[in-house]
């Protein structure tokens, strides 16, 4: 037995008959062929497959895609506007925050989630906030500078403030 939804995913309307018990996860990316969200731990301990749903950051692991009937999914395929990359996403590019890649997706749609509503984070603000996002590579700090620097950037604040 299925049930329709219908989601606006990356700004498309998407309607689709899908198991209830279907994963939104597994929905992106097996439906939809959107495999930028990541299936990691799969349990909610991991943050590779966060999205933003109605702009908040979610484990799409730990939610169903019936759950997500009728919201706004965000996913990293959809952060960049009319061919530019999302500021976030040149930061990670200049400070090589990323190396094999499987945490980025996460990290960068965990920080857009934090800079939707604090514009202005502090690093222990940005430190908490990615605290569900684990990363294997790079230690985190190129992480928290590419975040710190591309809120600064969108604030207007680049060459007017020392950014780290
Ligand atoms: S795969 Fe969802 S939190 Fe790890
Ligand atoms: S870049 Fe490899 S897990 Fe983060």
């Amino acid at each position: 037995m299925t049930r329709r939804i219908t989601v606006r995913v990356n700004g498309v309307v998407e309607t689709a008959d899908v198991d209830p018990r279907r994963s939104l996860l597994a929905f992106l990316r097996e439906d939809l062929d959107l495999t930028g969200a990541k299936e990691g731990c799969n349990e909610g301990e991991c943050g590779a497959c966060v999205v933003l749903v109605d702009g908040k950051p979610i484990n799409s692991c730990l939610m169903l895609a019936v759950e997500a009937d009728g919201r706004e999914i965000t996913t990293i395929e959809g952060l960049a506007r009319d061919g530019a990359l999302h500021p976030l996403q040149r930061a990670f590019l200049r400070h090589q925050a990323l190396q094999c890649g499987f945490c980025t997706p996460g990290m960068i749609l965990t920080a857009a989630g934090l800079l939707a509503e604090n514009p202005d984070p502090t690093e222990d603000e940005v430190r908490r906030a990615l605290s569900g996002n684990l990363c294997r590579c790079t230690g985190y700090r190129q992480i928290l500078d590419a975040v710190l620097e591309a809120a600064a950037e969108m604030r207007g604040a680049v060459g007017k403030e020392v950014v780290r």
